[in-house]
């Protein structure tokens, strides 16, 4: 007699009567959850999520970003199937093959910088950042990192230690990482960005001026943190003095680089040239693909002390040569200045009466291409208002929109690319429509 197939706890095998919200409930970690409303979807076409039953939503964040080029780009679909037809095994740790190479190298002639550099390919932002950081460490012999308040560098590792806005569920803090001030000109003391602005270029530079700093890692644009666009002139004061202090400086172009805010890198708008800058999210359309760009003195040794057996596998390198292509190609940069100009001034038209200043709850309205941020605060102390920021989302969802909340009270807008001007203005209509029924009109 056959023993009989083993019995596994009820609530992990799927009954027809669940949704799928109640299945994944059951069975899906909640230490990688974080949701805002119970969003399902079945697909995704540009820059619209499908839901089971039919309905279509406008998304607003391209999966955090990582959609970049919009859901299912055909090109990419291309690539994936191409690569996985004969892939040349599925590790760069011991062989080489074409497709990683010249993922490289075409990343490197996008990336402005010194003849000689290196490239480190990974699974996602977290472990490129964690890699560069290490090797910081190891080149320089120094421990101590700077980084910033309310940036987010990755949810493990070193990269998650210099990470302002932590997610800690058990991990130790890093004793040798220190903080200091990102400038938030909304926030500005007295509302003094300028003076906000010396005081944060101030502790960097008392940081640096120690001598012991391994490296100091930087966002271009606030993201996670809250939306936040620094002044003009930040970037290049830190490059300017870690230049000074011989300190190099990481930029981490993760969350809004490779077009997102008009440029195809997101440093270029300050003029700032950082020494080792970190990819990832949309490099990967939705694949696991990150990358770091810096000097061979840094990223060649030791060798063998960042290893991640499928880290350039073919499969992603191709997705990854295909997004470069196409980012070139159909001149997305450029796309994203032109349609973010649009989407924020059509908030701007239809949030007007909702401002703070005349008694609403728009404390800000921010952005430097598609990446776009709504501060919700409270109409009579200007303090976040994280409750209606949670409720606003929820209602936008309802209305058909998918966007969700950083730094507690910001809504984040980073819509794929290739989000269309129909869109973008029914998006507008939609988040006026949820702000306005929240609110109440006020
Ligand atoms: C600026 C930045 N860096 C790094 C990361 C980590 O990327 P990942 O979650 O893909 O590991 C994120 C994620 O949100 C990010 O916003």
């Amino acid at each position: 007699m056959t023993a009989p197939p083993p019995q596994h706890a009820a609530e992990e095998g799927p009954s027809a009567a669940a949704s799928i919200t109640e299945r994944d409930a059951r069975v899906i970690a909640g230490v990688q959850k974080l949701r805002y409303f119970p969003l399902e979807v079945a697909a995704g076409r540009g820059a619209i999520l499908i839901e089971p039953g039919g309905r279509e939503l406008i998304d607003l964040s391209a999966s955090w970003t990582a959609s970049g080029l919009g859901h299912g780009h055909p090109a990419v679909t291309e690539a994936i199937v191409t690569a996985a037809q004969a892939p040349p095994g599925a590790s760069v740790l011991s062989a080489v093959h074409e497709e990683a190479v010249a993922f490289a190298e075409e990343l490197l002639a996008l990336t402005p910088g010194p003849a000689g550099r290196r490239v480190y390919l990974g699974h996602a932002g977290s472990d490129a950042n964690d890699a560069v950081l290490r090797a910081c460490r190891a080149r320089s012999g120094l421990r101590r990192i700077v980084a910033f308040e309310k940036g987010y560098h990755g949810g493990t590792g070193v990269a998650m230690g210099v990470s302002g806005v932590q997610i800690n569920g058990g991990a130790v803090p890093d004793p040798h990482v220190t903080l200091v001030p990102y400038p938030t000109p909304f926030h500005a003391a007295d509302g003094d960005a300028a003076a906000d602005l010396v005081r944060s270029l101030s502790a960097v530079e008392q940081e640096l001026s120690k001598g012991d700093v391994a490296c100091l890692i930087v966002e271009p644009l606030l993201a996670d943190g809250g939306l936040v666009v620094p002044p003009d002139g930040f970037l290049t004061g830190v490059g300017d003095l870690c230049r000074l202090y011989n300190t190099p400086l990481v930029c981490d172009e993760v969350k809004v680089g490779l077009g997102r805010t008009g440029m195809l890198h997101a440093f270029e708008h300050d003029g700032a040239t950082p020494d080792i800058i970190t990819f990832g999210k949309s490099l990967g359309a939705g694949l696991p693909l990150s990358a770091a760009v810096g000097p061979s003195d840094y990223l060649d040794e030791p060798v063998g002390s960042s290893l991640l057996t499928t880290a350039g596998n073919p499969i992603c390198a191709a997705v990854g040569r295909t997004v470069l292509r196409i980012l070139v190609e159909e001149r997305l940069p450029e796309r994203a200045a032109v349609a973010g100009a649009r989407f924020l001034s059509g908030l701007r038209e239809q949030l007007v009466g909702y401002a703070t200043f005349q008694g609403g709850h728009i404390g800000d309205l921010r952005g430097r291409g598609l990446a776009i941020g709504v501060e919700i605060t409270n109409p009579g102390t200007q303090k976040p208002d994280p409750s209606m920021a949670a409720a606003i989302a929820r209602r936008a969802w309802e209305l058909g929109v998918v966007v969700y909340v950083v730094g507690g009270n910001v809504l984040e807008i980073t819509p794929p690319l290739v989000i269309d001007d129909a869109q973008i203005d029914r998006a507008v209509d939609v988040l006026a429509q949820a702000v306005s029924d929240v609110t109440g009109g006020t």
